[in-house]
């Protein structure tokens, strides 16, 4: 019977007995803690593909299925049953909440959507044409120069306000960043409105006019939220996780998140997405883009597309990919070219050999870009609202790691091939 216990490692004169972890669901680790101290090794995994770097008990995700669960429950009930604020309690707490929680966990919310009023201030400081996410990460790391009664780490209390505080103004401070870059009043949140409704009142009221917020983009903004909630460990997870492990404070770490999301591999995919889907213009140049795409040389990828564990279809991108449909069609705008030209080259890649052999499927940036252009939002506002959803898996996965007894402070070594040791020379003998 094989020893499913541990692995046995053998190198040179030594051999090593590393134990086996059991997941509940998904693949079995081994432990490598003792390798160096025992082995005098290291191992090798750049990209952390092969590398459990904590165990987790927030969100599971199988790449060959396609599957994705928060605390158990699948995306697909979730995006259609649910609501991002039930979600959030749902990734803080582990459990869907029951009425009373559900509510109580809604006002409080609530009572912290405005910002400190001299936070304005930070906003003039930037550039009318600075990124929103260059602002989102400036005013969210000052956040820590004003919310001094949050900072403490080792206070669970003072862990929960933070917490609340961060889930609450993200959205409060991805707006004012929008309006600030289009040179309209910020507009303050207003509590009778949903999370989502919120949302959209303080990005497109203005004072001189009523908003009435859509129930339909309402929703479909709720079920984007839903979707980008959280994501196991992905990079900015990760980026969350190991500045957490510092001892930094969580709006210090939350701004880290946002700075590692802003990049067009992981989260800025969905505006780079968009951009590329206008480039193409037209269903007759795709093929010319499928072959950019795959010619190494031309160092041209198809944003939206591929993703480091899903080998399978995104399930969050089938979910958004009938968002879109949706929103389109209320919007009067299903035959918006961007979205035929999106479904033509999803259609024309998942038939292409190469597109097929490397298991590159349209992820979750693929349809959420489509959605949210026909809302109005500029494409630079993309990435803001991916990082306004993923602030509760954030704070979720940074409060699990900070209430771990064992935690410590994460520290990668290296394969070093760099100069072996050698004397400073002077500089009249160089
Ligand atoms: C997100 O990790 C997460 O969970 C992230 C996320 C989350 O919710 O947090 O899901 C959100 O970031 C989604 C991904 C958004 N990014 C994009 O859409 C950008 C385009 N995609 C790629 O850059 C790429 O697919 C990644 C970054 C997503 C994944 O990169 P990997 O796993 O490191 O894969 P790779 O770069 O090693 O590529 C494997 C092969 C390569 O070819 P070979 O060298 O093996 O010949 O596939 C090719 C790549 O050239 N490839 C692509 C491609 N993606 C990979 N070729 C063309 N177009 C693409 N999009």
């Amino acid at each position: 019977m094989a020893d499913t216990k541990t692995a046995t490692l053998t190198f040179g004169d030594k051999t090593l007995s590393l134990p086996i972890l059991k997941p509940t669901i998904g693949p079995d680790v081994v432990d490598i803690r003792k390798l160096y101290a025992e082995g005098d090794v290291f191992t090798y995994d750049p990209g952390f593909t092969s590398t459990a770097a904590c165990d987790s008990a927030i969100t599971y995700i199988d790449g060959d299925l396609g599957e994705l669960l928060y605390r158990g429950y699948p995306i697909e009930q979730l995006a259609n049953q649910s609501t991002h604020l039930e979600v959030c309690y749902l990734l803080l707490y582990g459990e869907l909440p029951t009425a009373d929680q559900l509510d109580d966990f809604t006002t409080r919310v609530r009572r912290h959507t405005m910002v400190h009023e001299q936070m304005h201030n930070f906003f003039r400081g930037f550039r009318r044409d600075s990124h929103p996410m260059a602002t989102m990460v400036g005013v969210v790391g000052a956040m820590s120069a004003f919310y001094h009664d949050s900072l403490d780490i080792n206070d669970p209390w003072q862990r929960e306000v933070a917490a609340i505080r961060m889930v609450a103004k993200l959205p409060t401070i991805a707006a004012m960043a929008y309006k600030y870059s289009i040179g309209q009043p910020f507009v303050y949140p207003k509590n009778a409105l949903s999370y989502a409704g919120n949302f959209l009142h303080m990005c497109f009221a203005v004072p001189c006019e009523d908003y009435v917020v859509q129930p339909a983009l309402e929703r479909a903004m709720d079920r984007i939220m839903m979707l980008h909630a959280d994501h196991e460990q992905n990079a900015s997870t990760s980026t969350v996780r190991l500045a957490g492990s510092s001892g930094a404070n969580p709006f210090a770490c939350i701004a880290a998140g946002i700075a590692c999301l802003w990049g067009p591999a992981h989260g800025g995919a969905n505006q780079a997405c968009l951009e590329m889907l206008k480039e193409i213009g037209t269903v007759d140049r795709i093929p010319e883009f499928i072959a950019k795409a795959k010619d190494k040389t031309s160092g041209f990828r198809l944003m939206g597309f591929g993703h480091r564990v899903y080998k399978n279809f995104d399930p969050r991108a089938k979910v958004m990919k009938e968002s879109a449909d949706e929103v389109l069609d209320l919007l009067g705008v299903h035959n918006n070219p961007l979205l035929q030209v999106a479904k033509e080259l999803e259609r024309i890649a998942l038939e292409d050999e190469y597109f097929i052999s490397k298991k590159l499927y349209p992820n979750v940036d693929f349809y959420s870009g489509i959605i949210l252009e026909a809302m109005g939002f500029p494409t630079a506002m993309f990435t803001p609202i991916f990082a306004i959803s993923r602030t509760v898996g954030w704070i979720s996965q940074w409060k699990e790691m900070i209430g771990d007894p064992t935690q410590r402070i994460g520290r990668p070594r290296q394969l070093y091939v760099g100069p072996t040791r050698r004397d400073y020379t002077d500089l009249a003998k160089r």
